[in-house]
Order: C-alpha cells, then sequence, then structure tokens
C-alpha cells in the first residue's frame, strides 16, 4: 500500500512537472472557433439567414432575414433578423463582443424577442464576433 502510494504520488509530481499553459489560439483558430459556436451550438443561422425547406441556405449566411415564425401572443417581436456578415451594422467590435455577453446593445436597449440574449464568456463571445466579421457581406 505504502509502495502504491508513494508511486501514485511520483506521478503527480511528474503530471505537475508537465508544461501546462497551451500557447495562445491562432487567429485562424479563433475563427474557426467561432465557427463552430455558430453553426454547431448557438445557431445564429436558424434566424438571421434566409430559410429554405431544407435549413438555413449556408449560400447567404447571416445576410438577415424574415423570421419564418410568429408569436401565439402579443408581444414586442423582432419579425427581421438583421445582417450579422461583416459585423453587424453601427457596432464596434467591442460592442458586438459586450453584446453577446450582455445583451445589451451599444444604445443600451436590449434586442426584442426572439433574439436570446447570450451570457457568452468572453472568449466564446470573441471567437463568434471573429467569425462572424470574417463572413463577407454579399447583399
Ligand atoms: C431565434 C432567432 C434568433 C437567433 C437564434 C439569433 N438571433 Fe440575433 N436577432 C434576431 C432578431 C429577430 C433580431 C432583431 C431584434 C430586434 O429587432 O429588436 C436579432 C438581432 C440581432 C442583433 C442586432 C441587435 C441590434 O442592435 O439591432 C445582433 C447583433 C444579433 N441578433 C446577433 C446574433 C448572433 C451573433 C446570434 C448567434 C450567436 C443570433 N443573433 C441568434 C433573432 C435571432
Amino acid at each position: 500500500m505504502g509502495r502504491f502510494i508513494s508511486g501514485f504520488m511520483l506521478l503527480v509530481l511528474v503530471a505537475c512537472a508537465q508544461p501546462v499553459a497551451p500557447s495562445a489560439p491562432t487567429a485562424e483558430e479563433i475563427v474557426a472557433r467561432g465557427q463552430y459556436l455558430v453553426t454547431g451550438l448557438v445557431g445564429c443561422n436558424d434566424c438571421h439567414t434566409p430559410m429554405t425547406p431544407n435549413g438555413p441556405d449556408m449560400t447567404r449566411a447571416l445576410q438577415g432575414a424574415s423570421l419564418g415564425f410568429a408569436p401565439t401572443v402579443e408581444m414586442p417581436w423582432g419579425a427581421v433578423a438583421p445582417p450579422l456578415a461583416g459585423g453587424p451594422a453601427g457596432y464596434s467590435d467591442e460592442q458586438f463582443i459586450a453584446f453577446l455577453q450582455t445583451g445589451v446593445r451599444p444604445d443600451g436597449s436590449m434586442a426584442r424577442p426572439p433574439m436570446p440574449q447570450f451570457r457568452m464568456d468572453e472568449d466564446d463571445a470573441r471567437a463568434v464576433a471573429a467569425y462572424i466579421k470574417s463572413l463577407p457581406q454579399t447583399q
């Protein structure tokens, strides 16, 4: 038992001695993570990209779209999801990153539903913003 424990302690020491800090991600890696978050998880394309019977038309990714659904009760409602490709109009990079972390627009108001109020952490917000800024605005 003693031998097992000292062997285990040695392993822990060896593991702790390894360098743990990964190198900072490159700009390409940040954009790739943003693409994964946007297309694989948070679904910005479900509203901000024109819809087809087979899902969002990714040849027009994040170019803005009218929503194909409406609330069943009256409420403040944004029926059009504005274009985002290249970055949303009227936002600095830092304002866009803050919006993804708080839901607060540059003028201090909140976007209307169904726009979710995202609470991303800073790394995710920066990655999502970097990916969206990298998309060409085609419309
Ligand atoms: C469920 C639909 C939906 C999803 C999903 C969605 N949005 Fe929106 N978004 C909207 C609508 C609708 C508006 C317009 C709201 C308004 O007019 O007040 C909007 C507005 C915005 C705005 C503009 C706010 C402004 O100042 O006018 C930004 C920026 C934005 N969305 C970014 C995103 C991003 C980035 C994602 C994914 C991480 C996303 N949205 C996901 C529906 C959506």
